[in-house]
């Protein structure tokens, strides 16, 4: 619902900046005519209709949004965005002036500014204050204009040019502001050393000078044997698809996906990470597990990038079972994609035939390959009939995956590696969303006939299909889209409840599409910011041990975005302002469809500094990063640039 509405709010905000910049011409001439006729301000104002008619569509759409996804979605809109042309086009409607004319023009610009320059909660104020003052030299221009009718038309153009040249400097210092920060050129590359350029938005507590701990000190147990050990070798390699399509690809220890690390709860796990020949660099970062600040593979933040040649050795005791996944974090836009991925599961005790099944997107030249894991065919496996199914189905992709299972009913056992309590069965042809980075652990018992799996990704038609059948021959079946899976309702709420407020912070995101400066500062471009801005301008959320925080994530833009913070399991507690009653929804990566707004808490139990970012890299790699770092801590890390 919200998408559509977002879409047709842009076209109508074009429109209302062409009708007011024809209303402002219109204004200017009748303005400059050296004996104007009487009454010719008032007459058939037809442009000035126009104009209220296109406003007046904008604000129903501001309401429907209202209505249907709620107040965090339109803030802006009716704070700021509407404000600014509502009111001068209520003067021009009343009082048929050529100045409230010339204000309605800039406020129809403004407007439109607001909209494909969207600014965060944060800034809000300072562009009221912007907008006024704006509207405020236009009129003044205007007046002047007033007394100066007989000169000719030139000075027609004295508001507008005005105005402009005001709506232009507040930009240019607003975004002046919003670039300054240290500028990296990977989004591995860190934020700002803590308390440095990092801008508090909670209410500081002022963290007492004397205590600072580096990110290296924040290690895993460094002595001890481990009880599982394993080497990971990073290396260029070809990947053979089910189709028989190679991929040029990246792998560990000659495989991709890389190999399965099976581990145990309270395990000391030690994997050392050799990079071959990736002269990108690589990293191991632990998707969802929890681990200690300097172990969690962030380059520029907790440690370099291995480089041709490097190793590393990463030393963590795994605290909660489940599925969980490993993937390199360094250049991840191109490196997950290319195959540097593999599975972590922490033994669970789930029982049966156990499947990992990513999702994934490789790269194949124009149109990316859509698959499960290698398997962008149809694939027919045996399963004895009665026996128990568990696929852990992970998005290794950088997409949300819409995944059609058919042929049985089954349960959704575990999302994002946290067990679902008292989960219901679903009825066969239930469709599961995957976020970008998420998982489900879905069980079933075998039947006689063939259960399919299929993956829907309206945009890469692909033909991936796995097909579990008896014998081990039956084709896949066809499957049509069928209902999607709630997880808001899903289950019941068994374990420990959980722990709520008081809060000690809160934080609200905003995530939206518009115009704004890329990476290092260089281009501008239509993309996806946080509170307006991109990384490293995105202002670091700080808080301190101890704390319980809240937060609020809304998408106004046009595009899913898979939130994802490290090293700390989130806990969601509404969407859209309606509360989750089914089991505990905790998760490590959200999926924030367009017109979402979710409310979610979390404790702040693992000192660092941590990445906060959209999971889909493309778009983190663009500037959706951002951190939550705690007050004591810093970083020595500072991007490869550095
Ligand atoms: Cu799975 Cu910061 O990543
Ligand atoms: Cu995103």
């Amino acid at each position: 619902m919200a998408e559509p509405l977002f879409l047709t709010d842009l076209i109508l905000a074009l429109v209302l900046a062409i009708a007011g910049g024809l209303l402002g011409r219109r204004a200017g001439r009748s303005q400059a005519q050296p004996a104007p006729q009487q009454g010719e301000a008032r007459r058939s104002p037809l442009v000035l209709y126009v104009t209220a008619a296109v406003v007046a569509a904008r604000l129903a759409v501001a309401v429907l949004l209202l209505a249907t996804s709620g107040w965090q979605l339109v803030t802006h809109r009716f704070l700021l965005g509407l404000p600014v042309v509502v009111l001068p086009l209520a003067w021009a409607l009343l009082r048929r002036t050529a100045v409230a004319a010339h204000t309605t023009a800039m406020g129809a610009w403004l407007s439109f500014f607001f909209l494909y320059v969207p600014p965060g909660p944060q800034d809000l104020p300072v562009a009221a204050g912007a907008s006024a003052l704006v509207l405020a030299t236009t009129i003044g221009a205007s007046l002047l204009l007033g007394d100066r009718r007989s000169r000719g038309g030139r000075l027609a153009r004295l508001p507008w040019l005005s105005g402009a040249a005001a709506m232009v400097t507040a930009a240019a210092l607003g975004s002046l502001f919003l670039v300054s920060g240290s500028p990296t050129t990977d989004w591995g590359g860190g934020p700002e050393r803590a308390g440095h350029s990092v801008h508090a938005m909670g209410h500081g507590h002022g963290a007492g000078a004397s205590a600072m701990r580096s990110v290296d000190a924040l290690t895993g147990p460094r002595d001890g044997t481990p009880d599982a050990r394993f080497t990971l070798t990073a290396a260029h390699g070809a990947v053979r698809l089910s189709s028989g399509r190679a991929v040029d690809a990246l792998t560990f220890n000659g495989t991709s996906p890389g190999p399965e690390l099976r581990v145990t709860q309270g395990q000391l796990v030690e994997v050392t990470l050799v990079n071959k020949n990736v002269t990108e660099g690589v990293t191991l970062h632990w998707h969802g597990v929890d681990v200690p600040n300097a172990e969690d593979g962030v380059p520029g933040v907790t440690q370099n990038a291995v480089g041709p040649g490097g190793r590393h050795v990463y030393r963590f005791v795994p605290d909660r079972t489940g599925t969980y996944w490993y993937h390199t974090h360094r250049d991840a836009e191109r490196s997950v994609e290319r195959g540097l991925f593999g599975a972590l599961i922490v033994e669970d005790g789930q029982q049966g035939v156990q499947h990992n099944v990513f999702t994934h997107l490789w790269p194949g030249g124009e149109d990316q390959i859509g698959a499960f894991g290698t398997t962008d065919s149809a694939e027919r496996r045996a399963v004895p009939a009665g026996r128990q199914v568990v696929l852990r189905l992970i998005n290794s992709s950088k997409e949300p995956h819409r995944i059609l299972l058919g042929g049985t009913p089954f349960r959704v056992t575990a999302h994002d590696g946290n067990p679902i309590g008292e989960p219901g069965e679903l009825k066969p042809g239930t469709d599961l969303l995957l976020a970008a980075g998420g998982r489900y652990d879905v069980a079933f018992t075998m039947p006689d006939g063939v259960v399919t799996l299929r993956l829907d990704t309206s945009e890469i038609p692909n033909e991936a299909a796995l097909a579990f059948s008896p014998d081990g021959r039956a084709a896949p079946a066809a499957l049509e889209q069928g209902d999607l899976f709630d997880r808001l309702s899903y289950g019941e709420p068994t374990g420990p409840e959980p722990e709520g407020g008081p809060y000690d912070r809160d934080f609200d995101l905003v995530l939206d599409n518009g115009f704004g400066f890329g990476f290092g500062g260089g281009s501008f471009t239509y993309t996806d910011t946080i509170n307006g801005r991109l990384s490293p301008a995105v202002p670091t959320l700080m808080v301190r041990e101890g704390d319980r925080v809240r937060m609020r994530i809304t998408a106004r833009g046009i595009i899913d975005h898979p939130m994802h913070l490290h090293g700390h399991r989130i806990r969601v507690i509404s969407r859209n302002g309606e509360a989750v009653t089914g089991s505990t929804w905790w998760t490590d990566t959200l999926n924030v469809a367009p017109g979402e707004s979710y409310e979610i808490d979390f404790s702040a139990d693992n000192p660092g500094v941590w990445m906060d970012h959209c999971h889909n890299f493309e778009h983190a790699e663009s500037g959706m990063v951002m951190h939550v770092a705690y007050d004591d801590v810093t970083t020595p890390y500072h991007g490869p640039a550095h």
